[in-house]
């Protein structure tokens, strides 16, 4: 039997339920329905990483939690060659099964709790708040690290390019949040999943040496392959940064048996020793980008942000569910901005995660 009040109760109905009606009158629509808004790869997996995942089909024991040293290997070397951070060692890497279970569980894998509280950006991935409240820590939405209360403030979380807005930190303000977290002594877990995807902006990785000081203490930065490789289908993602943090989680994840399954590692290794097919995914995306920019401002919409990442973030200053209600009608279906946060409620979320025949199809009917 169920407690009286069940863990679910702590958390707000699943966001996307609440988009269904919108989904049934697009899908309506005669010429189909374009989903621009959920943000799930669509393009193929390629051919070198399901290789590497068949031929090791073949894995009948235990993987490990902290993955074989060729993961640990490939991940290290990623880390140098992507965010120049150079010489981490095997303690400063764990692999994780997707990045959204981290996020989501990690604020009660450190034993935060009631009195403990969480930071995150005000417009943020809703998974953040639900992994404080996971803990039944308290939920602090933020506009600027360095006006936080840092009171109980035990974990602050930096989104950049951010998920929904497409903004990119500048190396200034990455430096200023690292210096802040270091000085209160708060943990600072930078989720930087759309890292390879900045298109007016070059984003930096705050373990990069000019942000952190070359030095991992107190800094966890969180990686997947889901966006850069078209790996959300195989839940392939990392973190990297203080072995301690690192160290702790690594117990705690072998206790919950939280293993990457040992194809997927393979996998993994494979399309991080490879950037031709990031290239070509980022060739793909940008096209859609500017065909979905060009047709939105046409319709009379400004984008705000969106220097980086899958999503331009639009607004025609009405209200985002009326936006959301226009869009649908037209078989186009996108994220109300109010998903990320009550100051998303006069922006949308148009991601250009479609077929390049879909994003056509959703231009000529905006245009
Ligand atoms: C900011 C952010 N973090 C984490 C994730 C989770 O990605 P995955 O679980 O596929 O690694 C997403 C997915 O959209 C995201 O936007």
């Amino acid at each position: 039997m169920l407690p009286a009040a069940p863990v679910s109760s702590r958390l707000p109905v699943f966001p996307w339920d609440r988009l269904e009606p919108y989904k049934a009158t697009a899908a309506a629509h005669p010429g189909g329905i374009v989903d621009l808004s959920v943000g799930t790869p669509v393009d193929p997996v390629p051919e070198k990483i399901r290789r590497a995942l068949s031929d090791a089909a073949d894995s009948p024991g235990y993987p490990t939690v902290w993955g074989t040293p060729a993961l640990r290997d490939a991940i290290t070397g990623w880390c140098e060659r992507r965010l120049g951070a150079r010489g981490l060692t095997h303690h400063e890497v764990l692999p994780v099964v997707g990045s959204k279970e981290l996020v989501a569980w990690l604020p009660t894998q450190l034993g935060l709790g009631p009195g403990d509280r969480v930071a995150f950006p005000r417009l943020a991935y809703p998974t953040y708040e639900a992994g404080a409240r996971l803990a039944g820590a308290e939920p602090v939405p933020y506009d600027t690290v360095t006006d936080l209360n840092p009171a109980g403030l035990r974990l602050l979380w930096l989104n950049s390019p951010s998920n929904p807005t497409g903004r990119v930190l500048t190396p200034g303000e990455l430096r200023e949040s690292v210096a802040w977290s270091r000085a209160h002594g708060v943990l600072l877990v930078s989720d930087e999943c759309y890292l390879e995807l900045g298109w007016d902006a070059e984003p930096y990785s705050a373990l990069h040496p000019e942000i952190g000081g070359g030095d991992t203490s107190g800094l966890v930065t969180v990686h997947s392959l889901s966006k850069r490789s078209n790996l959300a289908g195989y839940r392939a993602a990392f973190l990297a940064g203080d072995g301690e943090v690192l160290g702790e989680l690594l117990t705690i994840r072998k206790h919950g048996g939280m293993m990457v399954p040992a194809p997927v590692q393979a996998a993994t290794v494979a399309a991080l020793a490879d950037d031709a097919h990031v290239a070509e995914q980022r060739e793909r995306y940008a096209a859609r980008r500017s065909a979905l920019r060009t047709a939105l401002e046409g319709r009379g919409f400004r984008i705000d942000h969106s220097e980086a990442s899958l999503y331009l973030w639009a607004t025609s200053d009405a209200p985002c569910w009326e936006t959301v209600g226009e869009l649908s009608r037209l078989g186009v279906l996108v994220a109300p901005g109010d998903f990320y946060g009550p100051a998303g409620a006069r922006h949308v979320r148009v991601a250009f995660t479609a077929t390049d025949e879909r994003v056509a199809e959703a231009v000529r009917r905006l245009s």
